[in-house]
């Protein structure tokens, strides 16, 4: 008994090298899917363009297709799944809506709609089970802000003073639908882009060094490592870039060990434009965009490119291990971790 763990110890330390590989487990459908929710290792949801979701409940081995009945044009750039037969879409414009399926996606029901002009929905999250934020494009110089707290089936928009104020020309990105994160506090943060790109606790802008100045550049997506922290405390991880210079590495990526007051460019950054950045181990991350995908076995400071694959989004499983990727042209992928000895 004693021996058999020493060994184990032994192995466990000798086992210092980790490789990663994306295998791709589907591609070829007309969408282009932005949306990605992994409740465990088994149970995935997609969602994207051409009114398109998919979802395997056997880990990615197989995938059910639809079409959601009505909506057969619209743009799914987020998706937020609890079970194999509960999940929550959302249609970005004009009008914006907000969709929820109770049986597995058979039958959706129309939860929230908004026709004002120039609503634009970029990405959902929820704390739990039933308390969750939707975020959307400036209305009016304030960035939309809706909530629900009971589990998606309504919606209220915040009042004026709770949305954030927006600068001229600044914006969210729709590319991966994790561009806001909830602590468990109650806070919520985002980040933008456009003109001007900021880290936003609540409704308060901080400064961001991501690149900005265009209505190409900025942040895509901010990751949290322990979303139990104290806002202070909290150690973000932000990527972004230039999405018309998808191969440029400057200014794509910075990190915070204090919720966003100070910011480090990593050592190594990853390659390329990025939208969107996961930690999948506890000082582990993933980040993926149409440069291809990085990971970094040190909290970002240093990114090792290992697929040129293209992918929008990339997400961890809520109760697991598993990490799935999904991108242009029904494009699904899985990482795939290869523990080698050391020789
Ligand atoms: C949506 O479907 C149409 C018609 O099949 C196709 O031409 C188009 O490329 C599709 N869009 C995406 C983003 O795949
Ligand atoms: C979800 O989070 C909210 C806000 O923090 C809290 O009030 C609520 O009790 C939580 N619900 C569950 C089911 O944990």
């Amino acid at each position: 008994m004693k021996n058999s763990f020493l060994g184990f110890l032994a192995f466990w330390l000798y086992v210092s090298v980790t490789a990663q590989t994306i295998d791709i487990q589907a591609r070829g459908t007309k969408t282009s899917l932005r949306g990605l929710s992994v409740v465990d290792n088994q149970i995935v949801w997609v969602s994207g363009s051409n009114g398109t979701v998919a979802r395997s409940t056997d880990g990615g081995k197989t995938w059910q297709w639809m079409t959601v009945a009505g909506y057969e044009k619209r743009d799914f750039r987020d998706i937020e799944a609890f079970d194999a037969q509960t999940a929550i879409i959302i249609g970005i414009a004009e009008p914006a809506v907000i969709l929820k399926t109770t049986d597995g996606g058979e039958h959706w029901k129309l939860v929230y709609e908004n026709t004002a002009p120039g609503m634009f929905l970029d990405a959902m999250e929820f704390r739990n089970e039933t308390h969750g934020i939707v975020i959307g494009d400036p209305i009016h110089g304030r960035f939309f802000m809706a909530q629900t707290t009971d589990a998606g089936n309504s919606w209220q928009e915040l009042p004026a003073p709770k949305q954030a104020v927006a600068d001229s020309g600044e914006a969210c990105f729709a590319s991966s639908g994790t561009n806001i994160k909830l602590l468990t506090s109650g806070e919520s943060c985002f980040v933008s882009g456009g003109l001007s790109s900021h880290l936003f606790w609540n409704a308060t802008p901080g400064p961001l060094p991501i690149v900005q100045g265009k209505e190409t550049t900025g942040a895509h997506a901010v990751a949290i490592q322990n979303p139990h922290q104290r806002k202070e405390r909290t150690y973000l991880v932000v990527v972004g870039g230039n999405f018309n210079a998808d191969s440029v590495s400057i200014q794509n990526c910075f990190l915070s060990k204090d919720g966003g007051h100070t910011w480090i460019a990593p050592a190594t950054p990853p390659r390329g434009f990025k939208s969107c950045v996961e930690f999948i181990r506890p000082t582990q991350l993933i980040a993926c965009g149409t440069s291809g995908v990085d990971v970094s076995a040190d909290t970002g400071m240093h990114w090792k490119y290992i697929s040129t694959e293209s992918f929008h989004v990339c997400r961890k499983a809520k109760k697991g291990s598993a990490v799935y990727l999904a991108g242009s042209n029904g494009k699904i992928g899985k990482l795939t971790w290869t523990d080698k000895t050391q020789p």
